[in-house]
């Protein structure tokens, strides 16, 4: 862009995945102070996730997401016809969101979900179309309360404490959306073992997963000192203590002013990790 003198008077269209669609609003939150863009994303996780929310960033060696931006798009245009040529493991990453966004918001989209592999996996997009449309209004909904994560946003971080940690004590072997789905699961468990989530919404959050070929137990022997240092450096820690973000059953993250991301018992959480059910 420099080397062709843009001025600002550009738009830069950002067509791929999440990480496309997340260094070049990152490129456009910085170009010349700030220049316009449009999301035109390509993977199931942009569609319902990385596209919307204006967040931009590039990961660096010191860790994911500690240089970027908020700089919304334009507009997020999505033609779900691109999925059909995405890898099943891909589209599965997505899944995951989408499971995530339903917890939080709409038992109906996670029921909807539970009976929509078939249609995902035969790329079915009469039927999948309007799931993905809500799964996405529900980020925007959250992220239009909270643009700027001072509390509500937080929510969307479900599964993530987990999973971030669980992917960095993988060596990055884990995929991403497998490692959130099993960290939905854990960070639900030991929420439920604090008496803070229901039972029956456990089993129903690891049958939905089980049904979309998503995992919910970590895989292989765990190393547990690399997942407490993996902890250790997850950015939501407060005063040394690790946040977890948790609805209060599915469906519910309640007001959105406390309930919904405290901390819990790192012990508890490492317990319900090495758990088998
Ligand atoms: N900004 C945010 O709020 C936010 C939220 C969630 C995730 N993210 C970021 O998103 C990234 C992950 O995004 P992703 O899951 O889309 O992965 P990705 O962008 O790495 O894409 C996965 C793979 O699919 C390929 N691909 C993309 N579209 C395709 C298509 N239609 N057909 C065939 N192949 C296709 C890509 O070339 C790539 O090899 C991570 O870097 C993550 O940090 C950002």
């Amino acid at each position: 862009l420099l080397a062709d003198r843009w001025g600002r008077d550009l738009v830069i269209l950002a067509l791929g995945g999440g990480v496309v669609t997340d260094l070049a609003g990152f490129v456009a939150a910085t170009y010349l102070r700030g220049v316009p863009w449009v999301a035109l994303p390509t993977t199931l996780l942009g569609m319902v996730d990385a596209a919307i929310g204006g967040k931009t960033g590039v990961n660096t060696p010191a860790g994911k997401n500690l240089v970027g931006a908020f700089h919304r798009p334009l507009a997020v245009v999505a033609d779900l016809r691109t999925l059909t040529t995405l890898p099943d493991e891909v589209l599965r990453a997505g899944l995951a969101e989408m499971v995530k966004h339903a917890a939080l918001a709409d038992r109906g989209l996670l029921d909807a979900l539970a009976g929509s592999a078939p249609a995902f996996a035969s790329r079915d997009l009469a039927i999948i179309e309007p799931l993905v449309a809500r799964a996405a209004a529900i980020k925007a909904a959250v992220v239009a309360r909270d643009e700027h994560e001072a509390g509500l946003r937080q929510v969307l971080n479900f599964g993530h404490t987990v999973g971030h940690a669980l992917e960095a004590a993988s060596g990055l072997a884990l995929p991403h959306g497998q490692a959130v789905a099993i960290g939905m699961v854990v960070e639900a468990r030991a929420a439920c073992r604090a008496g803070r989530f229901p039972p029956g919404d456990l089993a129903r959050l690891v049958d939905v997963l089980e049904r979309l070929g998503l995992p919910t137990r970590a895989p292989g022997p765990l190393r547990l000192e690399a997942l407490r240092s993996a902890f250790a450096v997850d950015k939501k820690n407060r005063g040394g203590e690790v946040r977890f973000s948790i609805p209060r059953a599915l469906g519910d993250v309640g007001d959105g002013a406390d309930g919904h991301a405290g901390s819990l018992d790192l012990d508890e959480v490492l317990r319900a990790l090495g758990d088998p059910a």
